[in-house]
């Protein structure tokens, strides 16, 4: 039993099956790359990023540095495992041939996370623009209908005035309950669920379009905000310390989600090893231009307080005066975001498919549709996945639990490259460079250590809980990792890149609130009840009665 836990795809395994039921190849780099920006920019920068900003201060541009050092390291690692497993299921595939049949359950299951629960995010976001679009158009639609029941119900207990309080005070009952819900939401999650359900190439359009009409938009966003720069906003540069721009991981790491969806279109794709990996950092490299201008042309604006909105791009403009801009941003804002659930939903789908290929999931999930070849059961189930929790979910525990999923996610990419064994270049291939991190990883650490020491002599002090805090767990396990880390690229020979890519988004890791943990600890339990159930005996790795 032990060992059937373990089992691995073969590297070059192909789906039976999926003869006859072919998708079609269309997409190219620059397909690709739009992808990538269609799924990257939205609810992050036009919503999240505001918390993160209001946290962190001017500094937050350090953690998108930061995660998009991490992000960077791991894409080369998807890059690498696409050249290698040519076919959908991303992350998921990769760790089936890594890692073996329950670590890839263990990262399908967390990469529902990623692709559909993050969407639920994105679709409260988007909700929120639009229903400043229709105010700006004179439009209002009543707040019971526009806000989700549990921000209803916790802004009437804290008794703050504002939409929650009132969608509360003015909402109909029906059998003594209220009726609030976030129309807006489910509404655009139903319609992006039938354009995805309709056709690749339809949506392939329409992302492309959206991706022009939000970069234009930034671009302008940027352009009119710089001239409202106030460079006395940036200092102090960190004014909650390095600790307050910590707390904004989840919100800045969410913004970078999205690259790797990239990569579950392997099957759609001309030539996917060589087109993935350039789709991929095309479209990271791209946004992290745009996210570091935004983020220090925000910040420049106001003062960084004033930024704990739900929408901070609106509110800068707002806060200075500019009303025709408060317009513009809101239809980006609404375009961005729907590419963006546009690109996961159609990336859900596809992971599904692989596993119900593999026999973890049920043969339903793996069928296409006859007519538009795309893989109609999952996406209906990814439009019910995203729809449902929209009347019971609220905005924060989404964001955080997204992110430390992905997170989860992405360490396995990374450790899985480690495992993998060397290949010989191919013309035309992607190929990891391979730098021997032997010496490199202990120095980097030692290196690392005596920074620390020297700019913060109290660092370790405050960690182990001597000040009269509570010692830092995260932080502490964290660098025992790296001990051990350091310790096996000494004994094995290992790649430095994958490594820096585990190294750093174990990092990230270490800025998850303990809830988060707690939550996602329930949340891999039930993955594995249902792994236990139906996806261990079902495997088409198992052995035959
Ligand atoms: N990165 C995506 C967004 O910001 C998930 O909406």
């Amino acid at each position: 039993m032990f060992r059937s836990l373990f089992r691995r795809r073969p590297l070059d395994h192909a789906h039976p099956g999926s003869e006859g039921h072919a998708l079609h190849r269309t997409l190219s780099v620059r397909d690709l790359t739009f992808f990538g920006i269609a799924a990257i920019i939205g609810a992050g920068s036009f919503s999240s990023m505001g918390q993160a900003c209001a946290s962190g201060g001017p500094g937050v541009v350090l953690l998108f540095v930061l995660c998009a050092v991490a992000c960077g390291f791991t894409a080369l690692c998807y890059a690498e495992f696409a050249a290698r497993v040519p076919s959908g299921g991303s992350a998921y595939t990769y760790a089936y041939v890594s890692f073996g049949e329950l670590f890839a359950w263990i990262i399908g299951w967390a990469l529902l996370m990623e692709y559909s629960i993050g969407n639920i995010y994105v679709a409260f976001s988007w909700s929120g623009y639009f229903t400043n679009l229709l105010d700006a158009l004179g439009l209002h639609m009543p707040e019971w209908l526009t806000i989700n029941y549990r921000s209803a119900h916790a802004a009437a207990l804290a008794g703050t005035a504002g939409e929650g309080l009132t969608a509360w005070n003015t909402a109909p009952m029906a059998g003594g309950l209220r009726i609030i819900l976030d129309l807006p939401a489910f509404a655009i999650n139903a319609l992006i669920t039938w354009l995805v359900y309709t056709g690749v190439k339809e949506s392939r359009n329409a992302s492309n379009a959206m991706v022009v009409v939000k970069l234009a938009i930034i671009a302008l966003v940027i352009a009119v905000g710089v001239g409202h720069i106030d460079i006395t906003n940036w200092t102090p540069f960190m004014p909650h310390g390095f600790g307050g721009v910590m707390a904004g991981v989840s919100a800045v790491f969410f913004a970078y989600i999205g690259f790797d969806a990239v990569s579950t279109l392997a099957e759609e794709s001309r030539d996917p090893q060589r087109d993935l990996p350039k789709g991929m950092m095309w479209s990271l490299v791209i946004c992290t231009g745009v996210y570091i201008v935004l983020a220090l042309v925000l910040t420049g604006m106001v003062p960084f307080d004033q930024l704990n909105v739900s929408d901070p791009l609106a509110e800068v403009f707002a806060l200075k005066g500019v009303k025709w801009m408060l317009f513009i941003v809101s239809i980006a804002a609404v375009v961005a975001m729907t590419s963006v659930m546009l690109v996961f939903q159609l990336g859900q789908p596809r992971i599904w498919m692989s596993m119900s290929r593999d026999g973890l999931l049920p043969p339903h999930f793996a069928s296409i549709h006859p007519k538009y070849k795309t893989p109609g059961f999952s996406t209906l189930v990814t439009g019910a996945v995203v729809g449902l929790p929209i009347f019971f979910t609220d905005e924060t525990f989404i964001l955080d639990f997204t992110s430390i999923g992905t997170l989860f996610a992405f360490v396995l990419v990374c450790g899985g490259v480690l495992m993998l064994p060397a290949r010989t270049k191919e013309h035309g291939r992607f190929h990891l460079p391979y730098h021997n991190a032997k010496y490199i990883a202990p120095l980097l650490g030692l290196i690392a250590l005596a920074l620390i020491v020297l700019l913060d002599p109290n660092h370790f002090h405050r960690l182990l809980g001597r000040t009269g805090r509570d010692p830092n767990i995260p932080l502490l396990v964290f660098y025992a990792l790296c001990a051990v880390l350091a310790s096996f690229s000494f004994r094995r020979n290992w790649s430095l890149i994958p490594l820096l890519g585990l190294v750093s988004c174990c990092y990230l890791l270490t800025g998850m609130a303990p809830s988060n943990w707690k939550w996602f600890g329930i949340w891999l339990v039930v993955g594995l009840v249902l792994y236990f159930a139906y996806g261990w005996k079902h495997s088409r790795l198992a052995p035959k009665p």
